[in-house]
């Protein structure tokens, strides 16, 4: 068997969804999380981009021992500076660094020419290397890059001392034997491979929803390390899945690779991933969507009943589907709910916990059966206590042949408010009741309820950006009741204005 590094990027190209950020104590959890399910590379950040960024790649590279931290930098002195600098603590690092490697990158984003990008290649890896010894190239846009004039960049690349060598299919552009005709050149043109002294790394994106299937093609072409994130997420349609290619080469051994995931923990680092970010997984989502190993036809009911092999190609124990779940209501204790956010990969003590329990004593006063979906909502909400405004009240009339009318009370700066406002519906009357009181210029751009689970009963996540003096702010609500979630959602987003 040939081993395959898995390199993850979910700290930094997934968490460029808008909206989706992590603060610094999160992204520890993850990095954490990403190191139990045994990723080789954790890329934490591009530390020069912002000083959260930079932060976080120094507390990551603190918290987590087994895994190389990876800091990203463009092809510019200062950014790596700034990067090795954040990559202090690790205690394996790599400094990611790069350029455009395309025509367009070449001629509109740099204004130059193929012969100095590869001089700037050259001459950012070895700056690189004065800092660390472990330096990984990527060659931006590679996917739309030509084969002979690719190979020379990474030519010069690897004599320079690139350890890995990336070739992003950055737009998703490529078909699957395109881009495993490209590894191939690039393996078999480049000494460099083949002696051993460099691997080449696939860095897919899922515009055309190829992302997968490239990188696996990417590996038959040659590549030992992958680049991907969990679930996929990432900047549009997403980047390459880890559970997808870590299934993939376990379910076909005959492809002779293997990664050192342990696959018992994808499906609590989904779920971890997923609530941390407010970010839903697709139901249909391959390996841990909700139906992934749902059968509702009588037909495969009755196959998987006789024998799981008979529709099934991987046993839902494998990727961490816990089948004996409990189910929780009102009469669940604490270690109950202690017990279910574990295995979703979310580990609470004391207050922390204590809060979580009470929010779901009063859900279950509500609801029948809480789901796990429900109790990762609630581990998820932002639980500080220093916010300037808070809701302390919201009273709604609505129906049919009336105008919904709302009252509200705030309390800002911990001086209590009140106001009533009508509207074109229960939300518009609360939004402007709320205005009453908020007396910002600030504008809803983005609205998106969701239902977490089902049933009349269910809980609504409510995804809101607020315009505001020319930012556009994000907020997130949850509730039963989906006019108080669309107004947490709305307050969540004021309580970040910067001024
Ligand atoms: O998609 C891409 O090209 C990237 C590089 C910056 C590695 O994310
Ligand atoms: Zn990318």
């Amino acid at each position: 068997m040939e081993r395959l590094y898995i390199f993850d990027t979910t700290l930094r190209d997934g968490e460029q969804v808008p909206g989706c950020q992590l603060n610094t104590v999160e992204k520890i959890q993850v990095a954490k999380q990403l190191e139990a399910l045994g990723v080789d590379v954790i890329e934490a950040g591009f530390p020069v981009s912002s000083p959260g960024d930079f932060n976080s790649v120094v507390e990551i590279s603190k918290a987590v021992t087994w895994p190389t931290i990876c800091a990203l930098t463009r092809a510019v002195e200062k950014d790596i500076d700034v990067a090795a600098e954040a990559l202090k603590f690790a205690k394996r690092k790599r400094i990611h660094t790069g350029i455009g490697t395309s025509p367009s990158h070449i001629k509109y984003k740099f204004n130059s020419t193929p012969e100095e990008i590869i001089e700037r290649a050259v001459a950012a890896v070895k700056y690189a290397r004065k800092y660390v010894d472990d330096v990984e190239f990527y060659a931006e846009d590679a996917g739309r890059t030509d084969n002979e004039y690719l190979a020379r960049v990474i030519d010069a690349v690897t004599k320079a001392g690139a350890t890995v060598c990336n070739i992003p299919d950055t737009t998703g552009f490529r078909l699957p034997n395109e881009y495993e005709e490209k590894i191939r050149y690039l393996y078999e043109h480049v000494d460099a491979f083949a002696a051993g002294k460099s691997i080449l790394s696939t860095h897919c994106h899922n515009d055309l929803g190829m992302a997968t299937a490239n990188t696996v093609a990417g590996v038959l072409g040659g590549a030992r390390q992958v680049e991907v994130t969990i679930n996929g997420i990432g900047e549009r349609a997403g980047n390459t899945s880890l559970e997808e290619v870590a299934m993939i080469f376990k379910t076909h051994p005959d492809l002779g690779i293997e990664t050192n995931i342990n696959t018992t923990k994808i499906f609590p680092t989904s779920r971890m991933v997923s609530s941390l970010m407010n970010m839903p997984v697709q139901p249909n989502k391959a390996v841990v969507g909700r139906n992934a190993f749902a059968h509702s036809s009588g037909f495969h009911q009755v196959g998987v009943l006789k024998n799981a092999s008979t529709y099934e190609i991987m046993d839902p124990k494998d990727v961490g589907i816990d089948e004996a779940s409990i189910v929780l209501t009102a009469r669940s204790g604490r270690a109950a709910i202690k017990h279910r956010l574990g295995i979703n990969g979310i580990q609470v003590e004391g207050d922390q916990l204590d809060k979580i329990y009470q929010d779901f004593l009063a859900l279950a006063d509500k609801k029948k059966e809480v789901t796990d979906e429900d109790l990762l909502v609630l581990a998820g909400v932002d639980r500080s206590t220093d916010h300037n405004v808070k809701l302390d009240y919201l009273q709604v009339t609505t129906g049919k042949g009336i105008r919904p009318v709302a009252s509200i009370g705030l309390q800002v700066a911990n001086e209590h408010f009140e106001a009533a406002a009508s509207g074109n519906g229960p939300v518009d009357a609360a939004i402007k009741a709320l205005k009453c009181i908020i007396k910002r210029e600030m504008t809803l751009k983005e609205f998106t309820i969701q239902a977490i689970s089902k049933g009349s009963d269910d809980m609504a996540k409510v995804h809101q950006s607020v315009e505001y003096k020319g930012h556009i702010y994000y907020g997130f609500g949850t509730n039963t009741d989906i006019v108080t979630a669309s107004v947490e959602a709305y307050i969540d987003a004021i309580n970040k204005f910067r001024n």
